[in-house]
């Protein structure tokens, strides 16, 4: 279930941050520390059974997984610079802010202004001073139309200030618009286009955090932006993470520069990026490994090996993506909301590269488990995902690891494609079972002794009550026998040794087994039930209007057309519009068979079937029920010359039986439905003892009502509105 590469790590924390932040340094001289950092994990790792993480660090694997703002062993190292109020210096509030990145001012542009209600100053929380530096503050008039026209023009000052108005500009996720997106990533393209403004380490800064903020806007937008625009962008960030000046590594929430300096010659290079407790990239969590035998005491998110068939001594550098926002696939379509990161990978000179590996953490929760995956780069010719020279492998472990050879500077991803792991329903509980054998009994009973009794009663009634529990009786059989999926798919990874860029995200299965028709039998039969439970229903009404007459003559065709018909109808057109064989999911759900109500996120949907073919239909004859029930009462009580009093009598409990019928029918099957989604073990005891004593009534009610109570011939109790009103 777990995928995350587990890698546990000796060498000591203290040493790690020494060595992140002092990369260029520390290439240049021989490493000799692997020995002690060896010796002092392995006496931490004894005197320290068990870490206590604070400031709601999470403990996994022995390791404490930091929130953003704390670091540290233990998550006790202060990774943020506090609240900063108005001051002398400046007259901006700036929020507690992670090292590193920038902080919005509270104060707003105000309404009149075209940028109203956007942040009206930014400050960097500088990761020396642990403090906010002096705050950019934005021209609250200034448009990125208007930058986009002036950016190119500029000179290095003015280019300073416009990248940090970009980011400011560009610092609210949910105002991004594909315009917005497409002029920002033209702006940030030329800010690092320039040799000489990225020397300027602020402006490099404030254009990566820009681009940063671009990658966290919402999914939707990316299809309409200019994709050309995107493309030179990450061209030129592969550019960028050659130059080891003016930073070699430039940290954002959502996107990495990591530049190494070509000095002494190495044969593998190693990029790791670790996890936190949230997705986002930091300073102290992203690390460069030149030598083989590198371990570290952290999880590891992200990572990979670049390997040189002979020594190399020039620049590399990396570009890490949170998502894959800016590299919009054809050919494979997510519909899931996961994520892809993508790591590009760069050489000044391509000669004598051998093979880069990489891996990923799958980016699932426990509710999807993976099904297959493939290892791509980026074609910029195709505007697509590639395979071409990459072959994966799955580890022992069970990690995902893939390797490219031979392959120039390229941006590469995993994409992955799940399984969501359904909660199959359990067997039913002998307790429902009991409840609808006890209803198919009576109602079997009862429709017989219809059929029997038939000639003293007339040809509509009959009808309609052996309809009733026809449809009922065969709706029970179907809901024992049927209502669990016979092919359950349990997770077990049935990787494939190809390559294959996958369709999507969301590994589907094709139609197998008797799952979907047992659904729309089940739906026919439930619908039957209903609608002629409503007809019997529109009969009382009409015997009661025509009371002399009776009911008319064409009742009974026109019965038998629509209470069959009807569900015919909706059924074929929720199979219709809805069902695919390579993709059964739209019209029934997996966990048992029945119609499909969530939809991805596992909310209620009113465009599924569920609603529109079940819910609706049953609401609809549930408000004409009680309608035709209050508008007779209403009537029958108040003195109507044309009844005798015992005709009243009959018609009132027929109507109170129709009524009460589909209440019942109502309620049980809102228990079923429940107790067939619910997991809590109580919760289910109870309503399968609900469920049961509902559906017991119901079919004994059926019986009582149409097959003792002429027998009895005398007055059941069932309430009725009028007695009590006289
Ligand atoms: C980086 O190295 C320099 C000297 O090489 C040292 O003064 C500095 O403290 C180191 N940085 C950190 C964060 O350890
Ligand atoms: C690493 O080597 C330097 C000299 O090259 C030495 O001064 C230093 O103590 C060594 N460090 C460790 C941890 O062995
Ligand atoms: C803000 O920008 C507008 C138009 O871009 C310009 O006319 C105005 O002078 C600027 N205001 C300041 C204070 O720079
Ligand atoms: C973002 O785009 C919208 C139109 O899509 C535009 O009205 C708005 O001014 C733009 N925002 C900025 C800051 O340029
Ligand atoms: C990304 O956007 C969401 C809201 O859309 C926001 O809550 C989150 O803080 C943003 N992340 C970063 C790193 O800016
Ligand atoms: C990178 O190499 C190290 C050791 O050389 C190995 O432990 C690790 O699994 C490799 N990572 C990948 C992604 O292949």
């Amino acid at each position: 279930m777990d995928y995350s590469l587990l890698l546990l790590i000796f060498t000591s924390a203290v040493f790690e941050k020494t060595w992140c932040l002092n990369t260029t340094e520390s290439t240049t001289s021989t490493p000799n520390y692997s020995i002690s950092a060896t010796f002092s994990s392995l006496y931490t790792t004894v005197t320290v059974p068990s870490l206590v993480c604070e400031n709601k660090g999470i403990l996994q694997d022995g390791i404490c997984i930091c929130p953003d703002d704390w670091t540290g062993t233990t998550c006790n190292i202060q990774n943020f610079c506090p609240e900063q109020k108005p001051s002398h210096t400046s007259k901006f509030t700036f929020p507690k802010t992670v090292l590193g990145q920038f902080a919005s001012s509270v104060e707003r542009c105000p309404p009149e202004t075209t940028n109203a209600g956007m942040h009206q100053a930014s400050a960097l929380c500088n990761i020396a001073t642990h403090s906010f530096d002096s705050p950019n503050i934005l021209n609250c008039s200034l448009t990125l139309d208007a930058i986009n026209a002036w950016v190119s023009g500029a000179t290095p000052e003015q280019k300073q200030n416009l990248a940090s108005s970009t980011q400011i500009l560009t610092s609210i996720p949910e105002r991004l618009t594909p315009h917005n997106i497409t002029n920002a990533a033209k702006i940030t393209n030329i800010l690092l286009s320039d040799q000489q403004t990225t020397q300027t380490t602020d402006i490099a800064i404030s254009a990566v955090a820009t681009i940063s903020q671009l990658l966290n806007a919402s999914h939707e937008m990316y299809s309409s932006v200019d994709h050309t625009a995107i493309s030179e962008l990450t061209q030129t960030l592969q550019k960028l993470s050659l130059r080891e000046k003016p930073n070699p590594l430039l940290v954002q929430p959502k996107m990495a520069v990591q530049s190494l300096k070509g000095q002494t010659p190495i044969r593998q290079v190693q990029l790791t990026s670790f996890k936190g407790l949230n997705d986002n990239f930091l300073p102290d969590r992203i690390k460069l490994h030149i030598t083989e035998a590198e371990v570290s005491k952290h999880i590891v998110d992200l990572q990979m090996n670049v390997t040189f068939s002979e020594d190399f001594d020039k620049d590399i550098g990396f570009v890490l993506y949170d998502n894959d926002q800016f590299f919009q696939s054809k050919s494979f379509k997510p519909s899931l909301d996961t994520k892809r990161r993508v790591i590009s990978a760069n050489l000044q000179e391509n000669s004598g590269i051998d093979q880069v590996q990489f891996a990923v953490t799958p980016s699932a929760d426990s509710t999807m488990s993976l099904n297959d995956f493939a290892c791509v780069f980026w074609s910029y010719d195709k505007q697509d995902w590639i395979t071409d020279g990459c072959t994966k492998n799955k580890s022992p472990s069970g990690h995902v690891v893939c390797s490219c050879k031979k392959l120039k500077n390229a941006n590469f991803a995993i994409l992955m494609a799940f399984d969501i792991n359904y909660q199959y329903s359990e067997a039913l509980h002998w307790i429902s079972i009991t409840g609808c054998a006890l209803s198919v009994v009576g109602l079997s009973v009862t429709a017989l002794y219809q059929i029997i009794t038939r000639k003293s009663r007339g040809g509509t009634p009959t009808l309609l009550v052996v309809n009733i529990c026809l449809s009922m009786t065969v709706f029970y059989l179907l809901f024992i026998f049927g209502i669990n999926n016979p092919v359950q798919h349990v997770n077990g990874t049935k990787m494939s040794g190809e390559n294959i860029v996958p369709e999507s995200d969301h590994h589907k299965y094709s139609d197998q087994g008797p799952c979907t028709a047992f659904t729309a039998l089940l739906q026919f039969f439930l619908l039957l039930t209903f609608t002629w439970n409503t007809l019997y229903g529109i009969n009382v009404f009409l015997l009661f209007k025509n009371s002399v007459s009776g009911t008319p003559p064409w009742f009974p065709q026109v019965a038998m057309a629509v209470g069959w018909g009807l569900p015919a109808v909706i059924v074929g057109i929720s199979l219709g519009s809805t069902y695919r064989v390579e993709e059964p999911l739209g019209y029934r759900q997996e966990e048992f068979c029945w119609l499909a109500s969530l939809d991805h996120k596992q909310k209620f949907n009113i465009k599924k079937p569920m609603f529109w073919g079940f819910v609706l239909p049953l609401l609809l004859m549930l408000i004409s029920n009680t309608a035709i029930l209050l508008h007779f009462s209403y009537k029958i009580c108040r003195t109507n010359p044309n009844l005798n009093k015992s005709r009243k009598t009959s018609l009132k409990k027929k109507m109170m039986s129709s009524f009460s019928l589909a209440v019942m029918l109502g309620l049980s099957w809102v228990t079923g439905y429940i107790l067939l989604i619910t997991q809590e073990k109580n919760l289910k005891f109870i309503l399968g003892l609900v469920f049961c004593l509902l559906n017991t009534t119901q079919g004994v009610q059926i019986f009582i009502l149409f097959a003792l109570r002429p027998f009895l011939n005398s007055n059941p109790a069932i309430l009725t509105l009028c007695v009590r009103q006289k």
